[in-house]
C-alpha cells in the first residue's frame, strides 16, 4: 500500500516535471530546435570563396536576415557615403524573446565586432560574413559563441574606398603621394596603397579622408601640424566630417552602452607583423584596466597561434605608433566599452584577386583570433564554468 502511494507520488512528480518542461522549455532546448534553419556539423572550406564586392555584401546581409528573421537582423546605417553607398550592420541574436524563463540566463553579454574602415581590407568583409555564417549554421560555433552573446557586425564601413581599390587593382602601381598630387600620373595607374574614403573637395586635387583618424576623441592630438590633404593619414577638416564615421557613431550610440567587447578588425600590411592592440592609441598613458586588457589579449593570442607558429604581439596601441582620432579610442573613451581591441592579422596590399588560398588563410586567422578573444574574455569572467573537484569545467 505504502509502496503504491510512493509510486503514484513519483509518477505525479515526473508528470508535473514533464509538463513544466513543455510549458517552460529551457533556453538551449528551444534554441536547438526547428528554429535553426540548416545546421551543419562542421565546415570544411569557405562559404564565400572570393573577395566580396559591396553589392554582394548588401545582398548577403539581406539574404541572411530574410532566411533567419528570428536570429538575424540587417540595419542600414545613416548617412550614406559620399558616393551614395549604404553601410549595413548585421545583428545576430540567439535570444530575441527575452521573456523566456531560461535557467541558464547569463546576463546581457553583448559583443560588437567592427570592420576596418580602411579602403584596402578586401578580406575583412569575407571574414565577418563567414563568421556570421558559422555562428548561425555550424553546430561547433553555437555553444558557447552564439547562444550566450549578441553579435553586431559591420562587415564593410568604407564601401567607397574598397570599391575603388578593387576596381583599379590591375593598373600599374605608383607611389600613393605622387599619385594623389599629380593628376597626369593618375592616368591608368593606381596608388600603391589607399586607406581613405573617396570624399572629394573641389578646391583641391587630393581627395579622401582617413576615416579611422576622424573620430572625435583627442582628434589630431598626435600631430603638431595637420597632415597634408594628400597624405594617406589625412584626418579630415574636422572630427566626424566623414560620413562613414558619422554612420558608425550613430549606430554605436543606438546600442546605448551595452557594448562590452568591441573588436575592430583591420589588417596589418607588414609581413610577419600580426598585432592585437588595445587603447590608448593617442597617448602613452595607460588605460585604467590595462592589466585586464593585456591578460585577456595574451590568453587570446596563445589560442590563436598563427600557421607559422608565431603568436600575435599584444600591447597598448601607442607602443606601436601614436595615432589620434581612431575608432578604438573613441569606443573606449566616449562610448565606454569595457574591452576594446584592435585586431590586426596580416593582409597583403592588393593581394592576388583570384588566389583563394590567400583569402582563406586571412579569413581563418581573423575568425580564430576573434573567437579566441571571446573565449579568453569568458574565461576571465568565469562565465558558465563550474569548479569540479578543483578542475574548471565549461558547460
Ligand atoms: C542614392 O541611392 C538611392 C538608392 O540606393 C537612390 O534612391 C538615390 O536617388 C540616390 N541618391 C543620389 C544623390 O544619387
Ligand atoms: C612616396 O613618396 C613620398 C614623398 O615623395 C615618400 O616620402 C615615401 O617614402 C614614398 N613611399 C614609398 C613607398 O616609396
Ligand atoms: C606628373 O606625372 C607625370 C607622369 O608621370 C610626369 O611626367 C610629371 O613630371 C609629373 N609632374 C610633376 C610636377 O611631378
Ligand atoms: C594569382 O593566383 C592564381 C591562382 O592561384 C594564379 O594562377 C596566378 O598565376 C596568380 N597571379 C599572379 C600574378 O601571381
Amino acid at each position: 500500500m505504502l509502496l503504491q502511494i510512493k509510486i503514484y507520488a513519483i509518477a505525479i512528480l515526473y508528470a508535473l516535471g514533464a509538463i513544466f518542461m513543455l510549458l517552460f522549455p529551457p533556453r538551449n532546448f528551444l534554441r536547438s530546435g526547428a528554429k535553426l534553419s540548416a545546421l551543419r556539423s562542421s565546415s570544411a572550406g569557405l562559404t564565400y570563396d572570393h573577395y566580396l564586392s559591396h553589392q554582394e555584401i548588401l545582398d548577403l546581409c539581406e539574404q541572411i536576415s530574410k532566411t533567419d528573421p528570428d536570429l538575424a537582423n540587417m540595419v542600414e546605417l545613416e548617412p550614406k557615403t559620399a558616393q551614395n553607398r549604404t553601410i549595413t550592420a548585421l545583428e545576430l541574436r540567439s535570444d530575441s524573446q527575452t521573456k523566456k524563463p531560461g535557467i541558464l540566463i547569463v546576463g546581457g553579454k553583448f559583443i560588437i565586432i567592427k570592420i576596418c574602415l580602411d579602403g584596402m581590407a578586401w578580406g575583412v568583409p569575407n571574414a565577418l560574413l563567414e563568421l556570421a555564417d558559422r555562428l548561425l549554421h555550424d553546430s561547433n560555433y553555437q555553444a558557447p559563441f552564439f547562444n550566450d552573446y549578441d553579435w553586431y557586425l559591420i562587415p564593410l564601413a568604407n564601401p567607397d574606398g574598397l570599391t575603388f581599390t578593387q576596381a583599379i587593382r590591375d593598373n600599374k602601381p605608383v607611389n600613393a603621394s605622387t599619385w594623389s598630387a599629380n593628376l597626369t600620373a593618375r592616368e591608368g595607374t593606381r596608388p600603391d596603397a589607399w586607406h581613405k574614403n573617396m570624399e572629394k573637395d573641389d578646391s583641391h586635387p587630393c581627395f579622401g579622408v582617413r576615416v579611422n583618424r576622424n573620430f572625435a576623441y583627442h582628434w589630431q592630438d598626435d600631430h603638431a601640424h595637420r597632415p597634408d590633404r594628400c597624405s594617406q593619414a589625412f584626418p579630415g577638416p574636422r572630427p566626424f566630417s566623414a560620413r562613414e564615421a558619422q554612420a558608425v557613431r550613430a549606430y554605436v550610440d543606438r546600442l546605448d552602452r551595452r557594448v562590452q567587447l568591441a573588436v575592430h578588425l583591420q589588417p596589418s600590411y607588414e609581413a610577419k607583423k600580426d598585432l592585437l592592440l588595445y587603447p590608448w592609441r593617442y597617448t602613452l598613458r595607460a588605460q585604467s584596466n590595462q592589466q585586464t586588457l593585456q591578460a585577456i589579449g595574451e590568453r587570446a593570442a596563445r589560442h590563436s597561434r598563427l600557421p607559422d607558429g608565431r603568436i600575435y604581439e599584444v600591447h597598448q596601441g601607442s607602443a606601436e605608433r601614436v595615432v589620434a582620432g581612431s575608432l578604438s579610442d573613441y569606443l573606449s573613451g566616449v562610448v565606454g566599452a569595457e574591452l576594446v581591441y584592435l585586431l590586426q592579422p596580416h593582409h597583403q596590399l592588393y593581394p592576388n584577386y583570384t588566389d583563394t588560398d590567400v583569402l582563406e588563410s586571412f579569413v581563418n586567422r581573423a575568425m580564430l583570433a576573434i573567437l579566441s578573444l571571446v573565449r579568453a574574455w569568458r574565461k576571465s569572467e568565469k562565465t558558465n564554468t563550474l569548479s569540479f573537484f578543483g578542475t574548471e569545467v565549461e558547460f
